[in-house]
C-alpha cells in the first residue's frame, strides 16, 4: 500500500538528500514542501513515483492548510513528516536583537508546531506513522553570536521530546535530529572546512538524510550527525564549566549562516 511522506525544506541540502533518499524506499510517494518552485519542480521530477510538491512559504498564515488540502488531495494515507525546513541569522543579541529571535523562531518552531497541528490528525489515523523534526546539536549547546538559533532548536528539542510522550500511545513515533556541522547551501561551513584540523568535524547531508530515515522509518528516538557530535550535549550537562570555557575561547567563531533561498546576502 502507497503511503506518503510530507519533506520540508526539500529544494536544498539536508531535505533534498532525504528526498532522494526516501525515494529508494518501497511504498512511498513524497511531497516536497519548500519556496522554491522550480527547484521542487525538478526534483519531483527526477523522482518519479507519483512525487509532487507544494511550493509555499510555510510561516505564511495558510501554508499548514495547504500542504493539508494537498496531501488530502491525493487520498493515500499519510505515514511520515519530515520537518527540515530551517534557517539561522548570525547575530549576537545587542546586534540582532528581539526581531533577530523573533524572525527565526517564526521558521523554526512556529512553522513546525503550524504544520504538525495540521498534520497530525492524518498521522494518527494512517497510524504507526511518524514525525520526524530536525533540530541542531545547537539546540542542546549555545555558542555566542548563535542565541536566536540555539533559541529555536532548544525549543524544538524540548517540545519534539514532550510530543514523543505524547503521542507515542497514539502510534505516531515522533524522532529527533540533531545535525552538527554538514556543508550545505545554507550553512556553508566554509571556515571550518578552510582547516585541515577542523574539516573532518564537516558531515553531509547525505548522513544528515540517513539519520532522518533512521529517526522516521526507523523509529528511533534521536539521532546526531554525525553520531559523537552527542558527546558536545553530553559534556554540557556533566562539565558545563568546560564547555564554556572550550567556546569562550573561539568556539564560538565557528559558525553557521542564514539558510535558504535569500541566504546570500547574509554571508
Ligand atoms: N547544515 C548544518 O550544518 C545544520 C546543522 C544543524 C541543523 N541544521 C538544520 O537542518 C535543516 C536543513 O538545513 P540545511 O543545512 O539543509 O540548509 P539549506 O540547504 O539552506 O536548506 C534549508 C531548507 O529550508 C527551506 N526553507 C527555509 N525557510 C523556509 C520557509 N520560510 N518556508 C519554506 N521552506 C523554507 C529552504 O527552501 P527554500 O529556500 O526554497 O524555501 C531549504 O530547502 C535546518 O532545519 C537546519 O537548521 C543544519
Amino acid at each position: 500500500m502507497t503511503r506518503l511522506a510530507v519533506i520540508t525544506g526539500a529544494s536544498s541540502g539536508i531535505g533534498e538528500a532525504t528526498a532522494l533518499r526516501l525515494a529508494r524506499e518501497d511504498g512511498l510517494r513524497l511531497v516536497l514542501v519548500a519556496r522554491r518552485e522550480e527547484r521542487l519542480r525538478s526534483l519531483a521530477a527526477r523522482i518519479g513515483a507519483g512525487a509532487s510538491f507544494v511550493a509555499v512559504d510555510l510561516t505564511a498564515p495558510d501554508a499548514p492548510a495547504r500542504v493539508r488540502e494537498h496531501v488530502e488531495g491525493l487520498g493515500d494515507p499519510l505515514g511520515l513528516l519530515v520537518n527540515n525546513a530551517g534557517a539561522a541569522w548570525r547575530a549576537t543579541f545587542a546586534d540582532g536583537g528581539y526581531e533577530n529571535v523573533r524572525r527565526t523562531m517564526e521558521v523554526n518552531f512556529d512553522a513546525v508546531l503550524r504544520l504538525t497541528e495540521a498534520l497530525l490528525p492524518l498521522l494518527r489515523a494512517a497510524a504507526p506513522s511518524a514525525i520526524v523534526n530536525v533540530a541542531s546539536t545547537a539546540g542542546r549547546v549555545a555558542r555566542g553570536g548563535t542565541g536566536a538559533y540555539s533559541a529555536s532548536k532548544f525549543a524544538l528539542a524540548g517540545w519534539s521530546d514532550s510530543l514523543h510522550l505524547e503521542e507515542a500511545p497514539n502510534g505516531v513515533h515522533v524522532g529527533l535530529v540533531l545535525p552538527g556541522f554538514i556543508a550545505t547551501e545554507g550553512f556553508p561551513q566554509s571556515e571550518l572546512r578552510a582547516k585541515a584540523l577542523t574539516r573532518r568535524m564537516v558531515s553531509t547531508p547525505e548522513k544528515g538524510a540517513e539519520a532522518i530515515v533512521a529517526a522516521g522509518l526507523g523509529r528511533k528516538p534521536e539521532r546526531y550527525v554525525p553520531r559523537p557530535y552527542a558527546l558536545a550535549a553530553a559534556l554540557r550537562v556533566v562539565a558545563p564549566g568546560l564547555v564554556r570555557r572550550v567556546l569562550g575561547g573561539g568556539g564560538a567563531q565557528v559558525m553557521t549562516t542564514r539558510t535558504g533561498a535569500d541566504a546570500a546576502d547574509q554571508r
